[in-house]
């Protein structure tokens, strides 16, 4: 099938080639908005006729065609770079085992506007489009990674099966708790406070480097602790974490200078804390869902490096306004990176 496929500007812009596709649901809104933002063309792009490659998605690696993005598969392992561009297309590009964390804050079945995807108009594919890019978040998944999935308690259950069914090796459902917000369902059942938050391995020599909170009673602190006999030590990190995870949303003025212009952006705060706990230092961090970015942000602010994908070039603009903010402040370990991001 004959389609116009993205290649990238300088700025990270789709261009458009007559190429041909793979066949899989979601492969039109992707090139849709490639196209419809296209310019001149600029690199050639090579795309193959792999939808007989749908379920095996490592083929599409195998073949070669990581062209049809119009960089080097090298060159997305190496540079932080945001790509506008559907992410299962991109995801079937990349080397299998690349990536230590992947952070996904995909779609979550809702009735939520992203200019080209649009949740009410997926309702019925989702669920297969969502094994799609889980199988293909598995394969890039190194032997030491991790996955974090957001979602939402209507729809998780689908997403925790799916992932177990995969292989996928389940470490915790962390519950996202929030008190600055709720969403709100009626008056005849509970508002939500929460938002649930999967971590999954693809093995048990999973990278975790630990929590650490201060302790609930400084003041027990202060005396001596006996326990189980024995005098105990308070560990001067404190104690280790638990599931339950309380940053606040981005709601109301306390946050208006982090917040931007997109419907679901998620807290740096949170981020950070996946980024920083789940991953090593100078590791690519995967987002296949980039939105306004804050995934990429964190991964600056903790001193690795990014990869993503993204549909809408607005969001992707906005990624950009913030990514440059994090590069001029950017962490030591960043200090060799360019302060204009990829995109
Ligand atoms: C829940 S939002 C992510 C928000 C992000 N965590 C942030 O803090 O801004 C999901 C994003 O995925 C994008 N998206 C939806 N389907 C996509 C696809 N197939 N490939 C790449 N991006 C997609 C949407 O445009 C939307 O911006």
């Amino acid at each position: 099938m004959k389609r116009a496929a993205q290649s990238l500007d300088d700025r990270g812009v789709a261009t458009s080639k007559s190429v041909k596709m793979r066949n899989h649901p979601s492969k039109n809104a992707g090139i849709r908005e490639a196209e419809s933002i296209a310019g001149d063309g600029a690199a050639p792009v090579v795309m193959t006729d792999a939808s007989d490659e749908v379920n095996a998605p490592a083929s599409a690696e195998k073949s070669g065609d990581h062209h049809r993005l119009g960089i080097e598969k090298s060159e997305m392992l190496s540079e932080p770079r945001i790509i506008l561009g559907d992410c299962i297309e991109g995801m079937a590009t990349l080397k299998a085992g690349s990536f230590n964390l992947i952070v996904a804050d995909p779609p979550y079945n809702l009735n939520k506007d992203f200019g080209p995807w649009k949740e009410n108009e997926k309702k019925s594919e989702w669920k297969d489009w969502t094994r799609m890019w889980i199988a293909e978040a598995k394969r890039l998944l190194s032997d030491e990674g991790n996955i974090f999935v957001y979602g939402i308690h209507h729809h998780m259950c689908w997403v925790q099966c799916m992932m177990l069914e995969m292989g996928l090796i389940y470490r915790r459902q962390i519950i996202w708790h929030y008190e600055n917000g709720f969403a709100g369902y009626g008056k005849r059942t509970l508002n939500a406070t929460y938002e649930p938050l999967l971590w999954f391995s693809k093995s048990e020599r999973y990278i975790y480097n630990p929590i650490r909170e201060p302790y609930k009673s400084q003041e027990r602190l202060k005396h001596k602790i006996i326990k189980n006999g024995k005098v105990w030590t308070p560990n001067p990190e404190g104690r280790m974490a638990g599931d339950i995870w309380s940053f606040p949303t981005l709601a109301g003025r306390r946050f208006r200078d982090e917040k931007v212009d997109h419907p679901t952006q998620k807290p740096l705060s949170i981020s950070r804390r996946i980024i920083k706990h789940f991953s090593n230092p100078g590791d690519m961090v995967f987002v296949p869902f980039v939105g306004s970015g804050s995934e990429c942000v964190a991964a600056v602010m903790e001193g690795r490096k990014y990869l993503g994908f993204e549909l809408n070039s607005a969001y992707i603009d906005i990624a950009r306004g913030r990514l440059e903010n994090a590069l001029e402040d950017r962490h030591p370990a960043q200090a060799d990176l360019p302060l204009t991001p990829l995109v």
